[in-house]
């Protein structure tokens, strides 16, 4: 895992423990034991602890967690680390770190703990354990305000967003920028000179001595910047999640080690992470954390080899056509897009480098990179252009008879071998597959909106789509970095038929009596980013009469629509398109104006109903909501139209904004109990309807 090679005095110590270089407790004594060899050999003169020229390591093996199952064990997991590399920091002789690539948590705390630091000009650095809910544990909340002053150390460890290396260096993360193939030379250089504001020298590199991360104080800020930081901080802190305790744990840490000591800092980092490890929200965001990386992992198609994608087209230049474009792009897929007339062609590609364009001029986007992602897209209404296409994503209207056309269209002008995806949302590829002559190549790949930045991508089978064609379209979608969830072919496939039937009861709510906001404000407070009639004024209240239609038909527990929703789509309040929903909208602004419109339409359904309005508290409006998302989530389980219950928590939480903190749809009912789950849904079927029965198999869960 470690190799030890000397060469001019200089011992580089490599990690080779592919494919990330995870540092597990194996590692961490490996290392200790490398450097102890290279102290007490008379030929070295120096360290350098490196990695591959383009990688150093992803951070700790975050697997470790699972192993956690007390307070004792997160203290001393936390402890391990920090005296693995406390050992390093104490290195009598100088070690550099040569680092690359993605340089997260553990890994840039074992780069703080080194005495120089280089980085290739490829690396980025971040924190991300605050979006784990915990802190970090082997010493970063002392060592990077030590190394890069107050401000700039909370903001990596509050925010966990990564810093490039050009920002690193000016911040002093590291020392100097070096070209990836020169890493080591570049270190050993260093070493050569000592040459540093951080070495004291009388002259020579031998009388040169180490000042160590722990013992600095140049880059701390004065007492009363300090205050002011902090005091920002703590504001900062106090908006986030009651039951995310991370930042302010994190807070707490690095103002405990500038304010007491560096040792009592590190021994709040250990109880501090065992505090976290504690919480329910941690749990369930780092068993989020795991769910997301088993969603692609579909055991039975075994070792199938996916085929390989060098080019791609998309059919619709649309909304999605365009995003699912953009996505590619972005992932350097070379794509061809196919659309009726240059018109429709030209806004799509306006829309994509305005886009692209926008990031570069923000900063966020290298202009080289910027224009070799350009040169990538194709646009043609041409059929014969998308010929040599090995995958092509259809994107038309949603209509059976133009979907027909196209894919007919598909077949004539590819390959045999080309794999043929559709976004559709909710025809049955049964269905469209009933146009083609070689339906085996059809796979559902249902992206979100917009395309180009929603990270998951429903992959749906067929009973007949053979393990090849499932197999590349969950690679493909792994290689343009989406998280792909398996699903079985069924109406609404997965998100869309849990999260309809949300979005239809918030209309049953308002027509009963509930104000827009208040229901608004009870999801939030659920923690969803926004609720759930702001949400079905950006998508569309058209969109969603459309999608029940169909869903309803399949799924007659799901019950009708609200006359609420269908009265507003028939008087035009579409939502933010139409500048009217449940909301009313300003020209130009998406802010969410109170309408008094709307409120007539709902009022004038509620008297042609003979409703009376009734007050309806927060606790009914969130488990209204809440518990329809649940049942329809064990019927998905109970037709085994996923692989596991944590690929629908997944998708639920990358799909929807279900909050990480609670796991998901399922782990959240779990969590709740499934007996008090299936009760209350009992009791809102007889009040509410029979949209809430619970299904036959949570009823046989609930006694288990
Ligand atoms: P859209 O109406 O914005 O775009 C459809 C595009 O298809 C138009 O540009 C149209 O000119 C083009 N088109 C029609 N016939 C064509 C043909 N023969 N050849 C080439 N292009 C043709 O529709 P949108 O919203 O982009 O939806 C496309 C598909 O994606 C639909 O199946 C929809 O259900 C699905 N979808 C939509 C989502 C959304 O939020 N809008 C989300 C996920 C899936």
């Amino acid at each position: 895992m470690i190799h030890y090679d000397v060469s001019e005095r200089i011992c580089v110590l490599r990690l080779d423990a592919p494919p990330l270089n995870v540092i597990t407790f194996a590692l961490l004594d490996e290392l200790r034991a490398a450097t102890r060899r290279a102290n007490d050999d008379s030929n070295v003169q120096g360290i350098v602890i490196t990695g591959d020229a383009g990688h150093f390591s992803v951070g700790a093996d975050i697997s470790i967690f699972k192993e956690i199952a007390s307070a004792e064990d997160a203290v001393r997991t936390s402890r391990i680390f920090q005296e693995a590399y406390q050992e390093i920091e104490d290195s009598p002789k100088p070690v550099v770190a040569a680092v690359a690539g993605g340089m997260m948590g553990g890994a840039v705390e074992l780069a703080a703990v080194c005495h120089f630091r280089v980085c290739a000009g490829k690396t980025w650095f971040s924190m991300p354990e605050v979006n784990l809910g915990i802190n970090s544990g082997a010493g970063g909340t002392q060592r990077l305000p030590r190394l890069i002053g107050v401000g700039p150390a909370l903001d990596m460890l509050l925010t966990g967003k990564p810093v490039d290396s050009a920002k690193a260096l000016k911040l002093g993360l590291v020392d100097a920028v070096c070209e990836g193939g020169e890493l080591t030379a570049c270190a050993g250089e260093i070493l050569q000179s000592m040459k540093s504001p951080r070495t004291a020298c009388r002259g020579d590199a031998e009388s040169c001595e180490i000042i160590r991360t722990r013992d600095r104080v140049d880059r701390l800020e004065d007492d009363a910047a300090r205050e002011t930081l902090f005091a920002e901080a703590e504001q900062q802190v106090a908006e986030g999640r009651p039951e995310i305790i991370a930042p302010r744990k994190i807070l707490e840490a690095v103002k405990i080690g500038l304010e007491e000591s560096f040792e009592a800092g590190l021994r709040k980092e250990q109880e501090f992470f065992a505090d976290c490890m504690a919480t329910p929200a941690t749990q369930n965001k780092i068993y989020i954390f795991f769910a997301h990386r088993e969603t692609g992992k579909v055991p039975y198609l075994g070792d199938v080899k996916p085929a390989e994608v060098a080019k791609a087209a998309v059919i619709g230049m649309g909304s999605m056509g365009t995003g699912i474009a953009h996505a590619l792009m972005i992932a350097g897929v070379p794509v061809v897009v196919r659309d009726e007339d240059d018109a429709i062609l030209e806004k799509g590609t306006a829309k994509i480098t305005g886009s692209i364009e926008g990031r570069v001029k923000q900063g966020k986007l290298d202009p080289e990179r910027a224009g070799g992602m350009l040169k990538l897209l194709a646009t043609t209404t041409d059929w014969q252009e998308i010929a040599d296409a090995d995958l092509v994503i259809e994107a038309v209207f949603e209509n059976t008879a133009v979907k027909h056309t196209v894919l007919r269209r598909i077949e004539d002008v590819c390959g045999d071998d080309a794999i043929i995806a559709s976004n559709t949302s909710t025809i049955s590829l049964d269905v469209l597959a009933d146009a083609m002559q070689r339906p085996e190549r059809l796979i559902g790949m249902h992206f979100f909106n917009p395309a180009h930045r929603m990270p998951l991508v429903e992959v749906i089978r067929r009973e007949a789509t053979p393990a090849g064609v499932m197999a590349t379209a969950l690679q493909f979608a792994g290689r343009i970095r989406k998280t792909p969830v398996l699903v079985r072919n069924r109406e609404g496939f997965l998100v869309n038929r849990i999260f309809i039937p949300y979005l239809k009861e918030a209309f049953w709510l308002l027509e009963e009596g509930a104000d827009a906001a208040a229901i608004d404000a009870a999801m939030v407070e659920f923690g969803f980013p926004m609720g759930p009639l702001t949400l079905i004024d950006m998508a569309g209240l058209d969109i969603l009469a459309m999608t029940d239609d169909v869903l309803r038909r399949a799924f007659p527990q799901h019950g009708p629509l609200s006359p609420v929703a269908v009265r507003l789509v028939e008087r035009g309040h579409l939502g933010q398109k139409t500048g009217a929903g449940v909301y009313r909208y300003e020209k130009g602004d998406y802010t969410p104006f109170h309408s008094r419109d709307a409120e007539e339409i709902v009022a004038d359904v509620r008297r042609q109903q003979g409703r009376t309005p009734r007050r309806i508290d927060a606790d009914e409006i969130t488990d209204r909501l809440v518990l329809r998302m649940v049942s329809e989530a064990f019927h998905v389980v109970e037709e085994g139209i996923a692989q596991r219950e944590s690929d629908i928590d997944a998708a639920m939480v990358l799909g929807t904004g279900f909050p990480d903190f609670r796991g998901g749809v399922l782990k959240y009912a779990r969590d709740r109990g499934l007996d008090r789950v299936a009760a209350r849904l009992e009791e809102l079927a007889s009040q509410c309807g029979r949209r809430f029965s619970p299904c036959e198999l949570l009823k046989k869960l609930k006694g288990a």
